[in-house]
């Protein structure tokens, strides 16, 4: 029987899994180029359920776009820590990544300083509804993705581009795309729509 211990070993290994990786990158490159073709100097950046911290890590590391600031927010309490570590090197200057433990279903858009002129959402494959994306004030500039993988944390799956935008419509498309992964055993699919609310 597999121990609670061994699970959380198992999520940490998963973040880092090529999937995982590809997914953040493929979101760094367009992401990149909208902030760019939006003229966005210096953004606060938003990313709800920021898990561990990567996609800050991969945009900040990167550096092609510069950021007044990152906030990363999950639900799981063991997340804060873990990202807070792995960007450490930002955490140190005045906060410039800082991950919160926080249900964005419930998020206060006026509570973590200025409020967001980007927000990402990699994770809503995970969020069982959309009261998350309702919050969002429109306008913002927002980067979604989703897949199609059968796994059992995920309670809110996207059978294809056109059902991910039907559920969160963007008043300007700026990107959308879809990515296949195929593996020896099985394959997947990962949505990805990056555009003004
Ligand atoms: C497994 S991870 C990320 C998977 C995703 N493909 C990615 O890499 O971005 C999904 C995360 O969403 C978080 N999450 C789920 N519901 C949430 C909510 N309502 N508010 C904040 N975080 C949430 C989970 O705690 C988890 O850390």
């Amino acid at each position: 029987m597999q121990t609670e211990q061994n699970r959380a070993a198992q999520i940490q290994v998963d973040a880092f899994s090529s999937g995982q990786i590809s997914s953040k990158l493929w979101l760094c490159e367009q992401l990149e180029n909208a902030i760019q073709q939006m003229n966005l100097k210096n953004p606060v950046l938003w990313i709800l359920g920021g898990w561990y911290g990567l996609s800050a890590f991969l945009l900040l590391s990167r550096a092609k776009i510069g950021v007044q600031h990152v906030r990363s927010f999950d639900i799981d309490p063991r997340c804060e820590s873990t990202a807070d570590m792995i960007n450490e090197n930002w955490v140190w200057k005045n906060w410039q990544f800082k991950a919160f433990t926080a249900d964005c279903r419930i998020l206060n858009y006026q509570e973590y300083g200025p409020p967001p002129q980007v927000v990402i959402n990699t994770s809503t494959e995970h969020m069982g509804d959309t009261r998350w994306w309702d919050l969002i004030p429109p306008g913002t500039l927002v980067a979604l993705q989703s897949c199609d993988m059968d796994h059992a944390d995920h309670c809110f799956l996207t059978e294809n581009l056109e059902s991910f935008a039907k559920l969160f419509p963007l008043a300007k498309i700026l990107f959308q795309g879809e990515k296949e992964f195929v593996y020896p055993e099985w394959k997947f699919r990962r949505f990805m729509r990056i555009g003004l609310k």
